[in-house]
């Protein structure tokens, strides 16, 4: 096995790996050989050459996409998807499915996000204000819509203790299963795998994109094909104004034949930091806003309105028929470029001041264009979207806090 390693590193210029290996225990070093026999070393290479390049839409042909305004629906067209997506949701065939993979650290919050008090007077978390709207659609239609929820091997088994020291929140039926998204190698600026403090290669969750394989690889899909499920709608565990059960948003996709609608909001300034819908080389897709021109930004419209302003909130509905084939080919990563403590070859930890390293995500719509069909769906963006992202200032608790009372009229 040491020696299989020793070939695989050396081929890839990665022999620091096992710098120390003789000083770890025994289940330790078997541990790391079986990281380094099932790493691909291959994908590391070649996205370290893509970090050489800012990422932008390079030669992709750009183009709006359109949508529908939820807000300017005949009266018609509005009661037949609400009813429809009653029909569908009252009759067992909605699941509800929540990335939840990420920490709090940004907002100085230490533990998995969803878990954080945004403080409203309840001093509810997240997931405790998330469980009340399952609740709320329980008493609506008579089931119990099951909500699944990804989670990272970061934050994996606080996010479970949080669950069981609150006995679910009263929701226990409908907590269907916690599971965890994959995790990628995170590389140094010389595109050298950076090893952790217990020696072992540093592996982070590897994006929301993980999504689908790993609803794959955990059963999750198969759990929700024998119960019945037919539409899965997808949101973040940050924004306390999602959606959860939408019978507009379920009843307009059923009726219009869309394997998956997303949910948009008008972006409020040219440079808000969401990500824009837009028809990319002819398909469906998202221009982030770490790649976005300032031209493509800022441009407008004869009615000076932003032709490129359906931002994507991630609130995605997705029909259970395309999850399989999305989940087949590995969505494409993007690199982001963070601070990361390390270990350095005499076995030292070094603390990172400034970022150092790659850490490599997929998105979950870059599977849009993987689809025959995408709906966009636009809402007000007080009915929706409460984003809570950093401590202080925009995107805030209290932004965040204010969007909620006023939608709430608490
Ligand atoms: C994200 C979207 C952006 C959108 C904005 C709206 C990306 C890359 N972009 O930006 O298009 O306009 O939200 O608020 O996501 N998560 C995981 N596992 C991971 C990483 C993230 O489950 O490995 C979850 C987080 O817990 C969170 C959600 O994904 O619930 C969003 O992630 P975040 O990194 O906060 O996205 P943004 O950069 O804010």
């Amino acid at each position: 096995m040491i020696n299989n390693a020793k070939e695989i590193l050396e081929k890839y210029g990665q022999t620091h790996v096992l710098s120390a290996y003789e000083r770890l225990a025994d289940d330790k070093k078997e541990e790391l050989l079986n990281q380094v026999l099932n790493i691909d070393f291959e994908k590391i290479a070649e996205l370290y050459e893509k970090t050489k390049t800012k990422p932008t839409t390079g030669n992709d042909i750009i183009e709006p996409i359109s949508y529908v305004d939820s807000n300017k629906l005949s009266e018609d067209e509005r009661e037949n998807y609400l009813s429809k997506g009653d029909e569908i949701i009252a009759s067992g065939k909605y699941a509800v499915v929540m990335v939840a993979g990420g920490q709090g650290t940004r907002l100085g919050h230490n533990g998995p996000k969803g878990t954080f008090d945004m403080g409203l007077d309840s001093h509810k978390s997240l997931f405790e204000l998330f469980c009340d709207k399952l609740k709320t659609a329980k008493d609506k239609y008579g089931v119990i819509i099951p909500w699944y929820i990804m989670t990272s091997k970061e934050n994996n088994d606080d996010t479970v203790k949080f669950f069981e020291e609150h006995d679910y929140f009263g929701y226990k039926d409908g907590i269907k299963i916690f599971f965890k998204q994959g995790e990628f190698p995170m590389i140094d600026t010389n595109g050298k795998v950076i090893i952790g403090e217990n020696g072992l290669i540093k592996e982070a969750a590897d994006g929301h994109g993980g999504l689908f394989e790993a609803m794959v690889r955990n059963g999750v899909l198969a759990d929700m094909q024998a119960n019945g499920i037919e539409w899965i709608f997808s949101c973040a565990v940050d924004n306390p104004l999602a959606k959860l059960v939408d019978p507009l948003l379920v009843g307009y996709s059923a009726e219009n034949n869309m394997k998956a609608t997303s949910v948009s909001i008008v972006k409020n300034s040219a440079k808000e930091r969401v990500g824009i819908l837009c028809k990319r080389n002819a398909k469906p897709s998202v221009v982030e806003y770490t790649e976005i021109t300032d031209e493509m930004a800022e441009a407008v419209d004869e009615n000076n309105e932003f032709l490129y302003g359906e931002a994507h909130i991630m609130m995605n509905l997705f029909n259970i028929d395309v999850i399989e084939g999305i989940a087949k080919e590995k969505l494409p990563y993007h690199s982001a470029f963070k601070k990361c403590n390390y270990m350095n070859e005499s076995g030292e930890m070094v603390i990172a001041e400034e970022p150092n390293a790659y850490k490599f995500e997929t998105f979950i719509f870059d599977a849009f264009d993987r689809l025959e069909s995408l709906g966009v769906l636009r809402y007000k963006r007080e009915e929706c979207f409460a984003p809570i992202k950093n401590a202080e200032g925009n995107d805030s608790p209290e932004t965040a806090r204010k969007l909620y009372k006023d939608y709430y009229n608490l």
